[in-house]
């Protein structure tokens, strides 16, 4: 057997992609001194809700993708604190915030010969979507729920037997009340397909247009949930997220492993603090 053959019959592994880059305008100055994605929600940063969310589902290597000013501030984070539980965290920058298709190109060697689950760093889910992730194989799948302000989403039309139709991205004409969040699972061939992507009117390269591609060649599943999705995108939204955290317990509710590894490094901060007051 050939090293393609291989590589096409063994079952792809999971990689994950955490885009964490951009500037945030929107909540400035809070983010004039750090990245969106550190920011607390409740009562720990931001980047941990998405990151649960790939642990939850056994991802065990991780590409984050940071802002190169902020670079330094993720890797204190986030650089050792799962190392010792077998889970790798890696992080590339993004020279500019150029469209969310360009974490897969970004990530294209982290990705290699495997499948990829790509998560916006300032998506917060109750759900678990563990098992979907799991059970992923091939093609695309998204997380699709229903909002009161489309226009300001990707949006899925979904036909009678709820299946997707079409996909847009900020529809000024309303086609369904269904947005696509940030949670993405792709198949290797996402990397190829990003590439060809060009720049919309907005200047960025959409993530919209991968999808478009999986819907066309009629590989696109969609999950829709019901559950909280939050994305904290201007200061109320990031109050509302702190307070819908605390009242769900969404952050008292974290996969074991990053709970001991985020308690470890309280500990550790505190043993640190304690030594430089002696
Ligand atoms: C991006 C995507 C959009 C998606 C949204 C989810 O929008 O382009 O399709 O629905 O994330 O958070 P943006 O945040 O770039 O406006």
């Amino acid at each position: 057997m050939s090293e393609d053959q291989i590589i096409k019959t063994r079952r792809r592994k999971m990689k994950g992609i955490i885009l964490a880059g951009g500037t945030a305008t929107r909540l400035f100055p809070m983010t004039a001194t750090t990245s969106k994605q550190l920011l607390p929600v409740y009562d720990r940063q931001m980047i941990f809700y998405p990151l649960n969310t790939l642990i939850k589902a056994g991802i065990k290597n991780i590409l984050v993708i940071v802002a190169p000013e902020h670079s330094g501030q993720f890797l204190n984070l986030l650089g050792s604190l799962l190392k010792k539980h077998d889970i790798h965290i890696t992080f590339e920058v993004q020279s500019a915030p150029r469209g969310l298709a360009e974490a897969l190109t970004l990530g294209e060697n982290h990705i290699g010969d495997d499948n990829v689950a790509l998560i916006l760093g300032d998506n917060i889910f109750e759900d678990d979507f563990a098992k979907q992730i799991k059970e992923f194989r091939s093609g695309g799948h998204i997380f699709a729920k229903k909002v009161s302000d489309p226009q300001r989403f990707g949006v899925v039309k979904f036909n009678k037997e709820n299946r997707a139709m079409e996909i847009v991205e900020k529809p000024q004409q309303w086609i369904s009340d269904y947005a696509v969040t940030g949670l993405y699972l792709f198949d290797n061939e996402c990397v190829e397909l990003a590439k060809k992507i060009k720049p919309s009117e907005r200047g960025e390269v959409e993530i919209t247009d991968v999808n478009k591609a999986y819907l066309k060649k009629k590989q696109l599943e969609v999950t829709i949930f019901e559950g909280e999705w939050l994305d904290a995108g201007t200061p109320d939204s990031l109050l509302q997220a702190s307070l819908i955290v605390k009242e769900k317990g969404i952050s008292q509710n974290f996969h074991p492993i990053l709970d001991q590894a985020i308690t470890e490094f309280n500990e550790e901060l505190k043993s640190l603090s304690k030594k430089k007051l002696k």
